[in-house]
């Protein structure tokens, strides 16, 4: 019987290899995996950035109005992070990208300012992570308001090892970051299990990509100096130094009226997770109120609060996806809601003006301040428990109030500052490898 004489194996298995690579570059056209966005707008740079499905080359090409276009070449690679500078301040420029065949969506951005007398706006969310659908919302209802940036108070992914959860917030707010700048705080959850570094936040959202050593920075825009903190540390190292430097030079800084600080974990919240016990025992408040820090804004608890203490007003936005807790009043709180939410910001000379809206975009309260004086009677009549706001989401609290329908206590496993760890028996079974860790941070899931 004739018999097929036997195949040569790892011959076949390479033509099977070759004959996939060639048909996988041939099937697939360029596309984007991350849309072009924005970081690190200021009044005469941004940069943008992008990731291709492959290595490739790209250019951004910037104009404004008439004028000829420039073009910025960027060497193969898949991430691209491609610098714009020599801009105008308050300037409107269109911009987009191209590789071989692929261009992007033409999108807008205008250039920051540093004139204390122009009004900005600003809207601030944070949280984001966990929840596609109502990150969708939230995001979707963001982009009817018109502001000039975007401020984040960190968790923007529940796993920062996970890129697959990275390419999901990049695509649910692709539209949103190609026109507006985020300037967001570093999350607990950007360094939770299985890679506790910075290493993928650094990447996306870092000024300099290649030092992985920072998360902090700060940045002004018109009368206001923004100071981003990463909240998960020790404050006895070079971010307090760093803090205490930035806050000093903006003592004296010319045309700055306003000074607000942005961290993912507040030292003043009424959420289950409470006040970030390691800033305010190493002091950091204390350095907040020396140097007239006006307004802290910060996440981590999924409400939105306003309140103050010390003298410090205090806005948590931590309800942007992640599941909601619920709200009960503390000590400082002024109000709160268990919602998904953001907040339109307006600055104008020494108001500050801040809308706290649901995904519907119905307003949950209208609040104002002057400089260091305290937050002003809400403007916008849903902000009362004798008049709550008719939506499913639950009243505005001005008072100690009940638990809210759609409400819960924290369950994102998060160890913080100051509260028990939920892992406890973990813990135990990990202190044999204590050693192995840096001790001056800490690095909470
Ligand atoms: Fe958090």
């Amino acid at each position: 019987m004739f018999r097929r004489p036997p195949r040569p194996l790892l011959p076949f298995l390479a033509s099977l290899a070759l004959a996939s690579t060639a048909s996988t570059a041939l099937a697939a056209p360029p596309s984007f995996v991350i849309h072009p966005y924005l970081q690190h707008l200021s009044p005469a740079e941004v940069t943008v950035r992008f990731e291709l499905a492959t290595d490739a080359p790209a250019s951004v090409e910037v104009r404004s109005g008439d004028t000829p276009a420039s073009r910025i070449e960027s060497p193969a690679s898949r991430f691209h992070s491609v610098t714009l500078r020599g801009l105008q301040p308050a300037t409107s420029y269109s911009y987009s990208v191209r590789s071989g065949d692929l261009s992007s969506d033409a999108a807008t951005f205008t250039t920051s300012h540093h004139e204390p007398d122009r009004p900005f706006s600003f809207v601030l969310y944070g949280d984001s992570r966990s929840g596609s659908t109502p990150h969708g919302a939230v995001a979707r209802a963001i982009e009817a308001s018109a502001s000039d940036f975007l401020v984040g108070t960190g968790d923007v992914v529940v796993t920062g090892g996970d890129r697959n959860a990275w390419l999901e917030f990049f695509a649910i707010e692709q539209r949103l970051l190609s026109d507006r700048c985020l300037f967001s705080a570093i999350g607990n959850h950007e360094l939770t299990f299985p890679l506790k570094s910075r290493g993928p936040w650094i990447d996306y959202f870092a000024v300099d990509r290649n030092d992985r050593s920072t998360s902090w920075f700060s940045f002004r825009w018109g009368n206001t100096r923004f100071l981003v903190l990463d909240a998960m540390d020790r404050w006895n190292d070079s971010q307090a130094e760093w803090l205490r430097a930035e806050l000093t030079k903006a003592d004296t800084e010319p045309g700055i009226a306003h000074r607000f600080v942005v961290m993912h974990h507040s030292p003043f919240s009424s959420g289950p997770h409470g006040p970030n016990r390691p800033f305010l025992e190493a002091g950091m408040v204390d350095e907040l109120v020396r140097h007239k820090v006006e307004l802290v804004m910060a996440g981590h608890d999924h409400i939105y609060e306003r309140g103050e203490a010390r003298g410090i007003k205090y806005i948590i936005s931590g309800g942007a996806g992640a599941p909601l807790y619920a709200y009960k009043r503390g000590p400082g709180s002024l109000a709160g809601v268990s919602a998904y939410h953001f907040v339109d910001m307006h600055v104008d000379g020494d108001l500050v003006t801040a809308v706290a809206r649901r995904t519907d975009r119905s307003v949950i309260e209208e609040v104002s301040f002057r400089g260091t004086g305290a937050w002003q009677a809400p403007l916008a009549a849903a902000a009362s428990a004798s008049a709550p706001a008719p939506t499913a989401s639950g009243p505005v609290v001005s008072a100690a109030g009940p638990d809210l329908p759609g409400s819960r206590e924290s369950r994102c496993a998060c160890s913080l500052p100051g509260s028990p760890a939920p892992w406890g028996p973990w813990l135990t079974l990990a202190l044999p490898f204590a050693p192995l860790l840096r001790r001056h941070r800490y690095r909470r899931a």
